[in-house]
């Protein structure tokens, strides 16, 4: 069952007398989107969320994304601030589900600052947040509704996350090294220890509203750029579930050559089938 069906709660899962996990939550899930940064990695360009992925916006797929979640029954969209009209005119034909809500807002300088306005246009029904980049779009669904059922079942958050693959090493950073020069390594660091974390990320929303409140923007084009991270320096359990390697994040422009690869695959299976 979900609540985007009937109006109901998905089912809880988990212990929930499993000390990270607090009270079981009955109130809807809303996806938050940040889609307002420039993609300045990508090269010149349109904003990145509205790079096109064989022909369809990479916005486009990320909502679809959430709406193809079950938990998912109210989707807040954070546009680029200059043209947010321009984003709900590209939605509108863009075929969604009818029962899902899909609210659209201008963002911010910083992604924590565009979080916090999506935040901010959040219905008071709403206490399960997941807060999912535009720039994955091509997350699973399962994925999605892993997160949100952690979070149902009592997690103040959750996040997907990856083993690293790559051998890491640590480094001491220096500004004063010419780019490019041989850095020295400090360290080889133990990889079975790391994950590489991925999104949605899912919250308590009271939780999510009092780490933005604590950790006021300190302006710059950053911000923070892991919700999650704000919530664990309150103190609050983080848990990790299973991330998925298509939910990776588009920010080099190899990453649209992957992407469209991955919807070319997704097309041939179901046609296959
Ligand atoms: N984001 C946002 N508002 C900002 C900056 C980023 O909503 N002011 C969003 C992006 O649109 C993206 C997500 O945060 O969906 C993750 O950020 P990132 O991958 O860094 O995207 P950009 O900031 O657009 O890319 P770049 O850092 O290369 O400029
Ligand atoms: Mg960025």
């Amino acid at each position: 069952m979900s609540d985007k069906s009937s109006g109901s709660v998905i089912p809880p899962r988990g212990d929930p007398q499993d000390a990270v996990h607090g009270s079981r939550r009955t109130g809807r899930t809303a996806a938050v989107i940040p889609a307002a940064g420039r993609g300045e990695r990508l090269g010149p360009g349109a904003p990145k969320a509205l790079r096109p992925l064989l022909g369809t916006p990479v916005l486009v797929h990320a909502v679809r994304a959430m709406c193809r979640a079950e938990a998912v029954s109210l989707v807040v969209v954070v546009a680029p601030p200059d043209d947010p009209g321009a984003v709900t005119e590209m939605l509108a034909p863009a075929g969604l589900p009818p029962g899902i809500e899909v609210v659209v807002v201008p963002g911010g300088a910083s992604r924590q600052e565009s979080v916090r306005l999506g935040l901010a246009a959040l219905p008071p029904d709403v206490d399960v947040v997941l807060v999912h980049d535009a720039a994955r779009p091509l997350v699973p669904a399962h994925t999605v509704d892993a997160v949100a059922a952690a979070v149902r079942a009592g997690a103040p958050a959750a996040v997907p996350a990856m083993p690293v693959t790559d051998t890491v090493k640590r480094v001491d950073p220096d500004p004063s090294r010419a780019p490019g020069a041989p850095e020295p390594v400090v360290a080889t660091v133990d990889r079975a220890g790391l994950r590489a974390v991925q999104t949605p990320q899912g919250f308590a929303r009271q939780v999510l509203a009092e780490a933005h409140r604590v950790h006021a923007d300190t302006g710059g084009s950053e911000g923070a750029t892991d919700c999650a991270g704000m919530v664990e320096r309150l103190g609050h359990p983080v848990v990790l579930v299973p991330g998925h390697e298509e939910a990776f994040k588009i920010t080099r422009p190899l990453d649209l050559v992957l992407a469209e690869a991955v919807l070319a695959r997704r097309e041939t299976l179901a046609h296959d089938r």
